[in-house]
């Protein structure tokens, strides 16, 4: 059967029949919201590439949770700026971290009704800017796994609900795992960073966390991008060790990973839209190129129609305001 039989647009024609047949809704509760908590502020720092956006002090985090729940999100994901940074990324795991304060306000605020999420690295804490311990000018893999099974113990400590390794140290979420299990935190769940490709779109968030490298670039660690196959198999070894849910980073020149971890295995898949895919929908917008609602819900619903579950996004922040666009 072919046209004239068969009309497509027979079933385009009001909103409300368009409305009934939509297979993809976005939901603010699928939605996670960074936050920058700053050690050294008093007062929020605009983050000038990402408008829209500030580093908060720890003083006002719980505001920022409020703003969340507001917007009908349910979650948060924690990024720190320590006052010291160092060789060894003590501030990282220190009780009395930025990360952790952080949490133990927004715990103390709201309880289960929020959940928080700790990005656990080591870059922002690092004098160098590196993910990982740093001799001789390499990257040490399994000197950092130590590390990072530190950090991810004093989150939980500190009352953290997920804890989301990005270092793409080989193994870290086994010896997150492991280490979680060892201090009686078996209960937390790992988001693992398992697909983060070496992207020019992190450029924002680098400004935002004062976490360039100094010297020499991630591609060491992040995944080139040219790479597929490798994709699943970081995927695989994730979920092997322990990964409760699986993520796929940056999003959008990457929908074909999201797609095809969606369609290979059956854990729940986070998709980060990060930093400069927001600036980018914020710089145009601004100059009055493109409708920042229209395409930031374009954008969302693409990136779940690919099949990501979750969304780690920028745009949650206005969340209300972009979905009941008609
Ligand atoms: C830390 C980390 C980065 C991002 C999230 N966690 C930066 C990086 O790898 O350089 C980027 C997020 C964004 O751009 O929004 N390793």
């Amino acid at each position: 059967m072919s046209f004239p039989t068969v009309r497509m647009r027979r079933l385009r024609r009001t909103v409300a029949m368009r409305d009934m047949l939509n297979q993809v809704n976005l939901q603010p509760s699928n939605l996670i919201y960074p936050i920058f908590v700053d050690e050294g502020i008093k007062k929020p720092v605009a983050i000038e590439s990402m408008p829209g956006y500030s580093r908060l002090p720890v003083a006002q985090v719980a505001a920022e949770g409020k703003q969340a729940l507001e917007q009908g999100v349910k979650s948060v994901l924690l990024f720190g700026i320590p006052a010291k940074k160092d060789e060894a990324g003590t501030s990282a795991f220190a009780k009395d971290g930025v990360v952790q304060k952080a949490t133990r306000e927004l715990k103390k605020a709201f309880k289960e009704e929020l959940v928080v999420i700790g990005d656990v690295c080591l870059c922002e804490y690092m004098s160098h800017g590196h993910c990982g311990l740093v001799k001789d000018g390499e990257v040490q893999n399994d000197q950092t796994l130590e590390v990072l099974g530190k950090v991810a113990v004093s989150q939980a400590e500190a009352g953290m609900d997920i804890v989301a390794p990005s270092a793409m140290m080989d193994g870290q979420v086994g010896a997150i795992r492991e280490a979680l299990d060892d201090a009686g935190f078996e209960q937390v769940p790992i988001i693992a960073y398992s697909a983060k490709y070496a992207s020019g779109f992190y450029g924002p968030f680098r400004e935002a966390a004062e976490s360039t490298p100094k010297f020499g670039n991630r591609r060491s660690y992040q995944m080139s991008q040219g790479s597929q196959q490798e994709a699943l198999r970081e995927i695989e070894l994730d979920i092997n060790e322990g990964a409760d849910m699986i993520m796929v980073k940056p999003a959008l020149a990457y929908l074909d990973i999201i797609a095809l971890a969606k369609a290979t295995f059956n854990v729940p898949i986070v998709a980060y839209n990060v930093s400069g895919e927001y600036s980018m929908v914020k710089a145009a917008a601004q100059n009055g190129w493109i409708d920042e609602k229209t395409v930031t819900r374009e954008i969302l619903t693409g990136i779940k129609r690919s099949g990501a579950d979750l969304i780690i996004t920028y745009h949650a922040k206005d969340a209300k305001v972009w979905l009941n666009q008609p």
